[in-house]
């Protein structure tokens, strides 16, 4: 492991599509599943399961759906504005980055595939009133922090690479045709998947990372005051 500081891994760890074919040792995968499962998640019930993709078949026919996944993705860029803060050569960039993935991610020698189990939500009718009043709202409070049960331990598999020297990034389109990953990774009808994160020894540099600073997306005590950086 290389000895890099934590500011130093936060700010350099950027998304990294371009992966060298070379193996990723099982130890090194590992200590990185053992720095994911040291994520937080809600009343800590734990129900993450991580699938570590090494077969070259699965991983062809992984590539393969987010390929058709991808298609779909990149209508729905073409369709929304670039974001304000991005240079035409910073988006055009971002552009032919993902674009190489589309037809590359088969290619790496770990697909991660983090997710998460279902947890029941409690019947109605072992409910106060008052909750059963507010059932419908209860729900999409749950629908809405679900997916934070499971991202925390993603952007520590993002960092732990970072401290291997190992390329990796979120990525979600899969999500589109989630039905097709779950028949091919074999998961319980209850289980889904959050991220497909290819992981592999970078082509390219890490950072530094470019982001639009704390004074334009901070506030201090209420919205639109800035918080003074
Ligand atoms: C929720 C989420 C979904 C993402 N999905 C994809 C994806 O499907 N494909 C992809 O190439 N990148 C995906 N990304 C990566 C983003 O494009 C990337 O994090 C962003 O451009 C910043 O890149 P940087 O850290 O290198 O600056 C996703 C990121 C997030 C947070």
């Amino acid at each position: 492991m290389l000895e890099i500081g934590l500011f130093d891994a936060i700010y350099s760890a950027r998304a990294l599509r371009r992966l060298k074919p070379d193996p990723v040792p099982d130890e090194i995968i590992t200590r990185i599943l053992d720095a994911a499962i040291r994520a937080p998640s809600a009343g800590n019930t734990q129900n993450w399961a991580f699938i570590v993709v090494r077969d070259g078949e699965q991983r062809r026919q992984l590539g393969m759906i987010y390929r058709k996944a991808s298609d779909i993705a990149s209508e729905m860029y073409k369709a929304r504005s670039r974001p304000a803060h991005m240079t035409e050569e910073q988006y055009r960039r971002l552009m032919t980055s993902g674009a190489y993935l589309w037809d590359h991610m088969g290619e790496a020698p770990v697909l991660l595939v983090p997710c998460l189990q279902e947890r029941a939500t409690p019947a109605r009718a072992t409910l106060p009133p008052f909750l059963d009043a507010m059932y419908e709202r209860e729900l999409a409070y749950e629908r809405r922090i679900h997916g934070a049960s499971i991202y925390p331990a993603v952007q520590n598999i993002i960092l732990a690479c970072r401290a291997f020297g190992l390329g990796t990034l979120i990525t979600t389109n899969h999500i589109r045709c989630e039905e097709e990953v779950k028949a091919l990774l074999g998961l319980p009808p209850d289980v889904s998947t959050y991220a497909l994160m290819p992981i592999g020894y970078p082509q390219g540099k890490f950072g530094p990372l470019a982001r639009k600073p704390v004074s334009e997306v901070a506030y201090v005590d209420r919205w639109g005051v800035a918080w003074p950086s």
